[in-house]
């Protein structure tokens, strides 16, 4: 078995998968959405210092099934480094302790394997990855090939979310109750840019539709004065901005990229109005759409076991005293490693 940890951001989650099964066997994870509800959004230190009492927490309850690990695994990048370092000092000390392998697990390839946790893998795959920290759009070849197609070059779809929220003063994270009023409002009330509608560039902007949000609360005279009604009708119109961005980009993308299968991962995944619309671009382009069980979109341990599975196999160890956070020099140049 391998035993896996995350905690890139403010999830602390652990889970044990079977090696011979695939199966996952035990995931649990703790939550500080609500520690960090006040604050409109992550903070770090807060977070390591959460993790901090979390991570062991979850941990003993996994002490039975410590005499049949044969790996840990742990996500190592990207994330927070404050809040990687907390997850890696235990696996570490872990592997060192137990004298089993460590494998490190790039928190992005882990929100692939997502898809991978109930089901077999599909690969060749391009995949849009929606979470709070990115926007991309991956060519995942197989395990150890992924290509970065497009990527955001400002906000990415969870942290518009998230932002769009507070400037409502509707709590975090964004996303879920956004997605929530969206389903009370109209959607064509206001109208909102659609980011790099003109523009060739196949990248992903959310910044200046996140700029026309903040001037629409400020037409309806700042949160205090919108009514219920208001919110619930500038969500649905920022949704709405939001998807036919992406679709825009996602269209000129399949007009290039022959892969069939499509995936939709990450937190913002969980989004129905956003699944609903690449159900039908993907019936438009004949492709088939993936997507997670919604428990598994956003941050967990079972998406980082999954992938440890496939890097176990391929013996994908690190030696405990080289594990780090730092990016390397091919990730730079658009390769998920
Ligand atoms: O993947 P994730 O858990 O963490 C990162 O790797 O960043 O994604 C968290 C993000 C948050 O910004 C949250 O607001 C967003 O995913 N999110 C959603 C929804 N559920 C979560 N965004 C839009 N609609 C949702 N239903
Ligand atoms: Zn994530």
């Amino acid at each position: 078995m391998i035993l896996s940890i995350e905690s890139s951001c403010d999830d602390s989650s652990v889970a044990i998968t079977d090696i011979a099964t695939k199966k996952l066997i035990y995931h649990k994870k703790i939550s500080q959405e609500a520690e960090h509800a006040c604050y409109g959004g992550v903070v770090p230190e807060l977070a390591s210092r959460l993790h901090a009492v979390a991570l062991p927490a979850l941990l003993k309850e996994l002490t039975p099934y410590f005499n049949r690990l044969k790996a840990i695994a742990v996500t190592n990048q990207p994330g927070l480094s404050v809040t990687l370092l907390e997850g890696i000092a235990m696996a570490k000390t872990l592997a060192v302790l137990l004298n089993i392998p460590l494998i490190p697990v790039h928190h992005l390839k882990g929100h692939i394997y997502s898809l991978f946790i109930e089901k077999t893998s599909t690969f060749p795959l391009l995949t849009l990855l929606i979470s709070g920290g990115h926007t991309q759009v991956i060519r995942a070849e197989h395990f150890e090939h992924m290509e970065i197609l497009a990527t955001s070059i400002d906000d990415s779809v969870g942290e518009s979310f998230d932002k769009c929220a507070k400037m409502m003063g509707m709590g975090y994270p964004g996303g879920p109750l956004i997605e929530k009023l969206a389903l009370k409002g109209d959607e064509n009330r206001f109208d909102l840019p659609i980011p790099l509608r003109n523009s060739p560039r196949i990248a992903f902007s959310l910044s200046g539709l996140k700029n026309a949000v903040r001037l629409k609360v400020e037409a309806c005279g700042g949160r205090e004065s919108m009514s219920e009604q208001d919110k619930a009708d500038l969500c649905a119109s920022f949704q709405k901005a939001v998807t036919l961005h992406l679709l825009q980009k996602s269209k000129k993308i399949f007009a290039k990229e022959p892969i069939k299968d499509f995936a939709v991962v990450g937190g913002a995944s969980a989004n129905r109005y956003i699944r609903n619309a690449y159900e039908v671009l993907c019936k438009e382009f004949g492709k088939k759409l993936h997507v997670a069980p919604f428990e598994y979109c956003s941050d967990n341990a079972a998406m980082i076991g999954r992938y440890a599975l496939d890097a176990y196999e391929k013996k994908q160890f690190i030696d405990p005293n080289k594990i780090d956070i730092v990016r390397t020099k091919k990730q730079q140049s658009g390769m998920l490693l």
